[in-house]
């Protein structure tokens, strides 16, 4: 047997152990359980004790991490690897935000001189709107920036600027649009003024067709409205397609580009980010880049007992493959960390969502599980009854700042005591003896203590991961989405499967082509499957 299978196997007979054993036990067997969990790096504290995991399975995923030659792979990412072997590219996100001094080539050149060059080029083109030097065709400073992309070409500039919402600069409002539904761009048109208003394309292909049909109507609108002089003042491109932006009719010193090395899910660093720096200025940004550097830097010189993104990793497998959790919430407990929920749901799902090896071979274990969630304590009230009470076992990772930079008292300590109970409530849930007891004390008759005992009682034994950081500053998410980041590439690297493509989009984007044509002439193609076949007929029906 190979000595991977022998691992899995190891791994797998681990599992019955937890079967019979909890996090608590684990507390009471292990002194050093806290220490060997925890990990303090750069204002940021992880808590990773109250997950369902010991000292020897940590040691037998190591194990797997070597045989896989995760430190290996990792190297690779870091030099311009072609991890990305089915489109035959590197990953190199982690090249925009490496310093000047450092060397990665990519077929023979240096980029990283062309990395900070252009980074100069996007702080100087942002700081200029900011100012109100540069100015809209009418003269008027921009006051409103509409972002229109898909994706990590939407997502990433979307969550960052709404979590550091307090960095952001106030004369210039930033709106963003990605959905084909005519409804958000209708919605987003009513309130801007197209004399002050900076529309800014992010697309990789500058081909997703959601982008470029709200990009062709805001030209329109823009067009209509100023004359055709607009287009070179007031349309910006971040593209790998720099001939398609063109015929689109934007100018070259208003484009922006995007390397083919750069993934989209991993595009907030690059050009993309430029939406970013309008918001809240080239310092914050570099402060943003520093703490993802500083992340790097900790996952690739860390042994692997200290290194938190592959310790992230390999207990994701453990949960995904080995103890079979579907699924994973992700809770911020903190209302700007809103769309973080979907930006790392992007990262995991679209990067680890697959069913075949990097050779194509059908995958043998469970992979990347669904990622979900939302933000504390709302969710208190919608989905927790699930995560404690619920036949499913749900990992939670947990996000929360000790200091709150918002103004009002007292909340952040609501915000605090309501998110350590949550992990600690799963965590040691209630038996029925003791819960049996709480309602008699508290004046129930016996037999009323009985009948609802079973349903207020708590199995507990359900396990989180806790993020605590001092303050939500550029610093702390820079790092916050580099962790994960990493984490999803030791997943990728254990499992053996390219986390760089994402050909599972594809079918559905060509079906819509093939549909699309269909819709605008009103006519039905025999190769439909009968329910599609019928669908369109109701749509038809009801559009007469
Ligand atoms: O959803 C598929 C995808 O290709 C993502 O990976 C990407 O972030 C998004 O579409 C947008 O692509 P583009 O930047 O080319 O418009």
């Amino acid at each position: 047997m190979r000595e991977r299978d022998l691992v899995w196997n190891k791994l797998e007979k681990a599992r019955q152990k937890f079967n019979r054993t909890s996090i608590l036990e684990q507390f009471q067997k292990d002194p050093q359980r806290h220490d060997v969990f925890s990990f303090r790096l750069n204002n940021l504290f992880v808590d990773l004790s109250k997950n369902l995991i010991d000292q020897q399975v940590l040691k037998d995923l190591q194990e797997l991490a070597t045989i896989q030659e995760v430190d290996k792979i990792r190297e690779g990412l870091f030099s311009g690897a072609i991890l990305n072997n089915t489109e035959k590219r590197p990953a190199l996100h982690v090249a925009l935000r490496t310093p000047k001094s450092s060397v990665i080539t990519v077929e023979g050149i240096n980029i990283v001189p062309a990395v900070h060059r252009q980074l100069e080029e996007m702080m100087s083109f942002a700081e200029l709107i900011r100012s109100g030097y540069k100015k809209g065709l009418t003269d008027r400073r921009f006051t409103n920036i509409l972002h229109i992309g898909s994706g990590g070409s939407l997502t990433g500039p979307m969550m960052v600027l709404k979590a550091l919402t307090s960095y952001q600069t106030p004369h210039i409002q930033i709106d963003f649009v990605g959905n084909a539904d005519s409804s958000d761009l209708q919605a987003k048109l009513r309130k801007l003024d197209p004399a002050t208003t900076l529309v800014v394309i992010a697309s990789k292909t500058f081909s997703t067709q959601e982008t470029i049909l709200n990009a062709e109507t805001m030209k329109k609108w823009m067009l209509e409205r100023l004359g055709p002089s607009a287009l070179s003042k007031h349309f910006v491109a971040i593209t790998g397609n720099k001939n398609r932006a063109n015929s689109f009719g934007i100018v070259d010193e208003n484009i922006f580009e995007i390397w083919e090395w750069v993934g989209g899910r991993f595009s907030l660093w690059s050009a993309v980010g430029l939406t970013i720096v309008l918001g809240i200025g080239s310092e914050n940004f570099k402060e943003f880049l520093r703490g993802a550097r500083a992340i790097d830097e900790h996952f690739q010189n860390t042994a692997p007992e200290m290194n938190l993104p592959l310790i992230l990793g390999m207990l994701e497998i453990w949960y995904t493959s080995i103890l079979n959790f579907g699924s994973r919430a992700i809770i911020p407990y903190d209302h700007r960390l809103q769309n973080f929920v979907s930006y790392i749901q992007q990262l995991e799902m679209e990067s680890n969502g697959k069913s075949v090896d990097k050779l194509g071979n059908k995958m043998t274990k469970k992979t990347a599980a669904v990622v979900w969630g939302a933000e504390g304590t709302n969710a208190q009230h919608s989905f927790f009854q699930l995560l404690h009470q619920g036949t499913s076992v749900i990992p939670c990772d947990f996000l929360i700042a000790a200091v709150s930079d918002e103004e009002f008292t007292g909340h952040q300590e609501v915000l605090l005591a309501n998110c350590l109970a949550q992990s600690r409530a799963l965590m040691t849930g209630r038996n029925l003896k003791a819960t049996t007891k709480k309602l008699g004390d508290s004046g129930l008759s016996d037999k009323d203590s009985n009948r609802l005992a079973p349903h207020s009682s708590f199995a507990g034994n359900r396990p989180s991961t806790m993020f605590l950081f001092k303050q939500l500053t550029p610093n702390i998410l820079g790092q916050l989405i580099a962790i994960y980041e990493h984490k999803a590439f030791v997943q990728g690297a254990l499992w053996n499967i390219n986390s760089f493509d994402q050909w599972g989009v594809e079918l559905g984007k060509e079906l819509t082509n093939e549909i699309l044509p269909l819709l605008q002439n009103k006519t039905l193609a025999s190769n439909l499957d009968p329910s599609t076949a019928n669908l369109m007929e109701e749509v038809f029906r009801f559009r007469k």
